[in-house]
C-alpha cells in the first residue's frame, strides 16, 4: 500500500536529515545494484548539497514527508534561471522505493517549470534505470550522452598546455559576461549567478579556469569543486575539443593528489582519447534530458551535479 505523502520545502532544521537521506539513498541504490558507493566521505559530507543549493537558490529544496511518521521519504532540489529550470539530486528513501515518492517530487517541479513557461532540464544516470525511467516516463527526452571519467591526479600534477594562439588563466568576475555569452551560444542556457558564485569561492572549494585567444576572447571555461561530498570538474563549455582538453588538464592540475570525476561528451572522441591517455577510466554514464525542444549543442558541454547543470 502506498504511504500518504505530503510535500513541503525544507528549512535549515531539515538539513541533517536531508544530507543523511542523500547519502543513504544514493549509496544504497548503487551498492544494491552491484556498483561502488558514490559518497565515500563522512555521512555529513552531503550537507554540501544543502549549502550550495541554499546559497544559490534559497528555499528550493523540496521534501516528501511520510505523514504516518513525519520522516523525510524523499528530497530534490530545483533552480530557476532565465532560460530553464534545472532539477538536481533526486532521492527516495529505500523504505519508500517504487511507491511514487520521486514521481510526486518531479511532478511538482515539472508543474513549476510549466507555469513559468520554461523547459525542465537535468542529467540522469544511464546505468540507473530507476532514475532514467522516472524522468523519461514523465516526458523528458535525452539529447546528449556523457561518460563519467575518473582519475587520481598525480601528486606532481598534470601539465596543461594551451593550444597555439591561446592562453589559460584563472577566471575572474570580469569574465562573467563573456562566460554567460559563451554558454548561451554553446548550450542555449543563461545563469550568471552560478558563475559569480564559483568565482567568488567564499567556501574555498571552487576553482575556475578560462581559455582565451590572442584577441582576448574567451573560447572556453571550466569550473571544479573539491570537497568530501563532491570532487567534480564542471560545469564547462568550450568552442573546440582542444579548448576542453587544455581546460580539463588545468583543472585536474589544480586538484593534485585528489580523485576527480568529470562528465565528458561521448560524441567527442578527441576529448575522451586524450583522457584515456591521462589514464582516466569510465565510472558511470549519464544522459542530459529535457522537456520541450532539445537544445542544439554548438561546441563542447561538460555538465555537473554540483550544482546540477544540463
Ligand atoms: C531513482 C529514485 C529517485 C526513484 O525513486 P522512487 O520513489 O522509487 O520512484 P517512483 O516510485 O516515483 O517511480 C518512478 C517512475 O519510474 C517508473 N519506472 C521505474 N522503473 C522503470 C522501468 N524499468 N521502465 C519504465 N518505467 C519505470 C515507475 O513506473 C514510475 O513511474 P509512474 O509513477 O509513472 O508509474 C530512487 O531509486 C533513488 O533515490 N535512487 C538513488 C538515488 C538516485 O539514483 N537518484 C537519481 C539521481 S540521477
Amino acid at each position: 500500500m502506498n504511504t500518504a505523502i505530503e510535500l513541503r520545502h525544507a528549512t535549515r532544521a531539515d538539513w541533517d536529515d536531508v544530507a543523511a537521506l542523500i547519502y543513504q539513498s544514493t549509496n544504497h541504490w548503487y551498492l544494491a545494484n552491484g556498483k561502488s558507493a558514490i559518497f565515500t566521505g563522512e555521512p555529513s559530507s552531503t550537507l554540501l548539497f544543502c549549502q550550495v543549493y541554499e546559497d544559490l537558490d534559497p528555499g528550493r529544496c523540496l521534501l516528501a514527508i511520510d505523514q504516518a511518521t513525519g520522516s523525510i521519504a524523499g528530497s530534490c532540489f530545483y533552480r530557476q534561471r532565465e532560460t530553464h529550470v534545472s532539477l538536481g539530486i533526486m532521492n527516495a528513501h529505500p523504505d519508500h522505493a517504487g511507491k511514487g515518492v520521486a514521481r510526486r517530487l518531479l511532478t511538482f517541479i515539472r508543474n513549476f517549470a510549466d507555469e513559468n513557461h520554461l523547459p525542465l532540464r537535468l542529467v540522469s544516470s544511464a546505468m540507473n534505470l530507476d532514475s532514467f525511467s522516472l524522468y523519461n516516463r514523465a516526458g523528458l527526452a535525452p539529447y546528449a550522452f556523457y561518460q563519467d571519467m575518473i582519475l587520481e591526479v598525480p601528486a606532481k600534477g598534470i601539465s596543461s598546455e594551451a593550444p597555439v594562439g591561446k592562453s589559460l588563466r584563472d577566471a575572474t568576475l570580469a569574465d562573467v559576461d563573456a562566460i554567460v555569452t559563451l554558454e548561451q551560444e554553446v548550450l542555449g542556457i543563461s545563469r550568471a549567478k552560478d558563475f559569480e558564485y564559483f568565482i567568488r569561492n567564499e567556501s574555498g572549494d571552487w576553482h575556475m579556469s578560462v581559455i582565451e585567444n590572442n584577441e582576448g576572447q574567451i573560447t572556453g571555461f571550466l569550473a571544479s569543486i573539491q570537497h568530501p561530498g563532491s570532487s567534480l570538474l564542471g560545469p564547462g563549455c568550450m568552442r573546440e575539443d582542444e579548448d576542453a582538453i587544455a581546460l580539463i588538464q588545468r583543472e585536474l592540475d589544480a586538484r593534485r593528489g585528489k580523485t576527480m570525476v568529470w562528465l565528458a561528451p561521448s560524441n567527442r572522441p578527441a576529448i575522451t582519447q586524450a583522457m584515456y591517455d591521462l589514464r582516466a577510466k569510465n565510472c558511470e554514464l549519464h544522459v542530459a534530458q529535457t522537456t520541450g525542444t532539445p537544445p542544439q549543442i554548438n561546441g563542447v558541454v561538460m555538465p555537473t551535479f554540483m550544482p546540477e547543470t544540463a
